[in-house]
């Protein structure tokens, strides 16, 4: 009875709130917030579910990628959503979170910014009855009912061998491996970290690979890369390979490698299939990065939210052990794949760059003779 009146409190707040949210400009860090009339019904009966992306700043991912998909897949669905934007802001994170419950959120599903405010988030929602999805990053002791990612151990040993093959093809000799991390506070940029060290450090304790500096960058700021890795390239002048963590990373090393004349000497991977990331194979700065199919994912975690939307108990097709809580979390976890020149035409076949964006000015010639259509 109790909870009948509170409910239906809450969704008279919502409608007020949602009717002022329509007549207010959104602004750049908004989503929009659609409801598909062509499927009111389904509208009707289901939750309005809310998503909160990190920031626009440590990968292009989240705002042409993942933003794209999911809304395609929400709107397919006929389901009301809000997306917005955290711009790796913690207070802004935890806001937004309150702002979406408010509104009337079902389902709150979360790129976290850190384990600490995730966390604080997961347990706001769940002591309003909101369902609650960590989306890709999982949530340290966070307790979210679902996780949506990818296998990113997997990635990580994807980066490491490709470092690997990259420096067997420069016939490099007990190259000094420099290692750029991803973010401390991220728990993929921990994973990242354990699949490509399985693959280094046996080469270190061989003796076949010597260990250069190995440092993470806070929240994956590209510009502190750039710093990092300066200073790294001036303590160990012959640093002869980069394990970059993503493309972000990779790019900022990149630039310090031109500004010394050793780009395309010094084999750099990457993460996230970005244009830019293409770009710097195809003019073999880079050597490598891995493509993980977002819209994969996106489809993954808007078929458990609108599932849970409407009230149900969706099953996930695996699972993953939180390693602080040691308890599992029902996961779909997904394949990255990796990249290098000879299939940089995949990630175009599959929608995710379009050769528009990729094969610009000079990049042309370079795009056609990577055998992209
Ligand atoms: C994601 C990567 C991304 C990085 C920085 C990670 O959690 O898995 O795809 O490059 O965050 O945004």
């Amino acid at each position: 009875m109790r909870k009948g009146i509170l409910s239906l409190t809450a969704s008279a707040a919502a409608l007020a709130l949602g009717l002022t949210a329509c007549g207010s400009d959104s602004g750049p860090t908004t989503g929009s917030t659609s409801s598909a009339s062509a499927s009111a019904s389904a509208s009707q009966k289901a939750g309005k579910i809310g998503v909160i992306l990190p920031d626009s700043k440590s990968s292009a991912r989240w705002e042409t990628a993942d933003r794209k998909y999911l809304e395609e897949a929400f709107k397919a669905a006929g389901v009301e959503y809000d997306i917005q934007n955290a711009q790796n802001d913690k207070t802004a994170f935890q806001t937004i979170a309150d702002q979406m419950i408010t509104n009337g959120a079902t389902v709150l599903m979360i790129v976290n910014l850190d384990s600490g405010t995730g966390k604080t988030v997961i347990d706001k929602a769940k002591s309003q009855g909101v369902a609650t999805i960590d989306y890709d990053r999982l949530t340290l002791n966070g307790g979210a009912a679902y996780y949506v990612s990818f296998d990113n151990t997997k990635v990580g040993t994807l980066q490491g061998e490709g470092l690997v093959k990259c420096l067997t093809d420069k016939k490099a000799e007990k190259p000094i491996v420099a290692e750029l991390n991803g973010s401390p506070t991220d728990n993929n940029a921990t994973l990242f970290k354990e699949g490509y060290d399985g693959v280094l450090k046996p080469k270190y304790d061989a003796g076949d690979y010597v260990k250069g500096p190995d440092q993470s960058v806070p929240d994956w700021d590209n510009t502190q890369a750039g710093t990092i890795f300066e200073q790294m390239l001036t303590s160990q002048p012959k640093i002869a390979g980069v394990l970059a963590a993503n493309d972000g990373l990779g790019n900022a090393a990149i630039t310090v490698l031109k500004k010394n004349n050793l780009n395309g000497k010094v084999p750099v991977t990457g993460q996230d299939a970005t244009v830019q990331g293409l770009q710097n194979i195809l003019n073999g700065d880079q050597c490598m990065t891995v493509y993980k199919a977002v819209k994969k994912e996106a489809e993954a975690g808007a078929k458990l939210a609108v599932a849970l939307a409407k009230g149900e108990k969706p099953t996930a097709s695996g699972k993953v052990t939180d390693p602080e809580s040691k308890q599992d979390v029902p996961a779909e976890l997904l394949d990255p794949q990796p990249i290098y020149l000879e299939n940089v035409k995949d990630v175009v076949a599959d929608g995710y760059v379009t050769k528009e964006e990729l094969c610009t000015g000079d990049f042309a010639a370079k795009c056609t003779e990577a055998g992209i259509q």
